[in-house]
């Protein structure tokens, strides 16, 4: 606060400017000491509070050895401490699983929550533009938790109030340089709060070989790969529609095939039906006999997605006013349309009515078809904005590796990158084409967060495995 002070050159205050007698000086006010000491205690009882609340473990272990150390002295504290230890270890050596679940990973999060995020977070926040200074006062977003696992931390914030979390998306690289990660992606699990995910290490740096046939028929989600977390990841193509987009050698391939290799139990009982249209028949060809319909030339291909669309219409007929949602049976299975390279078909396409008939129909299928049964799954090499004119008929996108930046929301939708969807830092390498090829980031429809995950390689071995074990099936739709 300020106050005027009158006749300051009086009370021997010098004003600056040469002919103002008017300066201002800040008031000092005198805080009773009694407020100043209860106001530190307050704070201190509550650090102490909050500590115990968010480290129970470290902080039972720590006032158990302090207490130990001066009530027996520290030998008996170094003899209960190296029994604990062999006991600890003794049980996770004997039980793997639930020893990483309770005891490694745990000490590892703590480690890193000391060392790596505790020690340099106000700095680092601060440098990124996420902290704040009000009245004199600094605030910083709150630090709650960190989990590690295997390959990643992740750092659970509360932001400040009044923040969003496309600030935290715009500092994504500060943060990541700042607690020395490779990437850091964001999410906000519920208002106000905010996880950074920081990878360590690379789940996906390896190839992931074929999944396994399901071993029961499987319509809704198929295993296609695997997730950051080193676990399956389980796609879903019945009831959505899926646009894969790559630059050539991404990998595309491995999320057609991986789809097809896991729906092919469901298509032999005859709850699936999958149709190919393989306009530049370099890909689908090869396993001719899995799909029940197959189209290259643009004519048959644009014949086909109109068959597609008779059906969808004959069942919304059928099912108007008697269901809302489709249940795959025999009488009507699940048809997949897969369609490699669409661009081939839409953008390029020189006979304006023959694209003209493709884009009505997909356009169709896209908006009609979730509800009947009836889904397109898409692979795009060419994310340029005429071509994408169809991306938002998808709910469901999967960018492999890209070649520019601004590629990377024309497919997933605005955002996405500043997310963490780095689809145009792909590793790749010239000289071996499995490096990177199939590492994707999937936008879902209901997730605004993008997710890491690497499509199954499905080789040319396990093609013609799938053709001798599947390709036949029982009267085609
Ligand atoms: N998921 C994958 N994992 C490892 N290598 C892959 C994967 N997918 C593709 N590849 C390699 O990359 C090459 C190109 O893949 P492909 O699917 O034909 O790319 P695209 O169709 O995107 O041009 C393949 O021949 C294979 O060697
Ligand atoms: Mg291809």
């Amino acid at each position: 606060m300020l106050r005027k002070m009158p006749g300051a050159e009086v009370q021997g205050v010098v004003s600056t400017t040469p002919d103002t007698s008017v300066v201002f000086s800040p008031m000092v006010v005198k805080t009773p000491a009694i407020v100043v000491i209860v106001v530190w205690l307050w704070r201190l009882v509550a650090g102490l509070v909050k500590a115990v609340w968010r480290h129970p473990v470290a902080c039972v272990l720590t006032g158990g050895t302090t207490t130990l150390v001066s009530l027996l002295g520290w030998q008996t504290a170094v003899i209960v401490w190296g029994a604990g230890v062999s006991v600890v270890s003794s049980w996770a050596g004997l039980w793997p699983a639930a020893g990483m679940r309770w005891v490694v990973w745990p000490a590892l999060s703590w480690w890193r929550w000391v060392w790596v995020y505790r020690r340099k977070w106000r700095s680092v926040v601060a440098v990124a533009g996420l902290g704040r200074v009000v009245r004199g006062r600094g605030y910083a977003p709150d630090l709650v938790r960190v989990v590690s696992d295997r390959w990643v931390d992740r750092v659970t914030v509360k932001m400040l109030d009044g923040q969003s979390d496309e600030e935290y998306a715009d500092a994504s690289g500060n943060l990541a340089h700042g607690f020395g990660a490779a990437g850091c992606r964001i999410s906000s699990p519920k208002p106000g709060w905010v996880v950074l995910t920081f990878p360590r290490r690379d789940a996906l740096a390896k190839v992931v070989a074929a999944r396994p046939y399901p071993d029961a028929p499987v319509v809704t989600t198929v295993d296609v790969g695997m997730g950051e977390n080193g676990r399956p990841y389980r796609l879903q193509v019945h009831g959505t529609h899926v646009l894969i987009a790559g630059a050539t050698g991404s990998g595309k391939g491995s999320w057609l095939w991986s789809v097809v290799r896991g729906l092919l139990p469901a298509r032999q009982v005859g709850l699936v039906r999958l149709w190919a249209l393989d306009p530049k028949r370099m890909e689908l060809s090869f396993g001719r006999p899995l799909f029940d319909r197959y189209a290259a030339t643009p004519e048959d291909c644009a014949e086909m997605l109109e068959g597609a669309v008779k059906v969808m219409q004959e069942r919304a007929d059928r099912y108007a006013g008697v269901r809302r949602s489709h249940v795959p049976t025999e009488r009507d299975p699940f048809i997949l349309v897969i369609v490699d390279e669409v661009a081939f078909l839409t953008a390029y396409q020189q006979d304006k009515a023959l694209r003209a008939r493709i884009m009505a129909a997909l356009a169709t299928l896209t908006t009609q078809g979730r509800a009947v049964g009836v889904g397109v799954m898409a692979a795009l090499q060419d994310p340029r904005k005429d071509v994408l004119s169809i991306r938002n008929l998808f709910p469901d996108r999967v960018a492999l590796r890209l070649d520019e930046p601004e590629q990377v929301d024309m497919v997933l939708g605005d955002g996405a990158r500043d997310r963490g969807a780095l689809a145009d830092h792909i590793a790749r390498d010239p000289a071996d084409p499995s490096v990177g090829a199939g590492v994707s980031y999937v936008r879902l429809e209901n997730a605004p967060d993008p997710i890491r995950v690497r499509a199954a390689y499905v080789s040319d071995d396990d093609i013609r495995h799938m053709v001798l074990q599947y390709s036949t099936v029982s009267e085609a739709v």
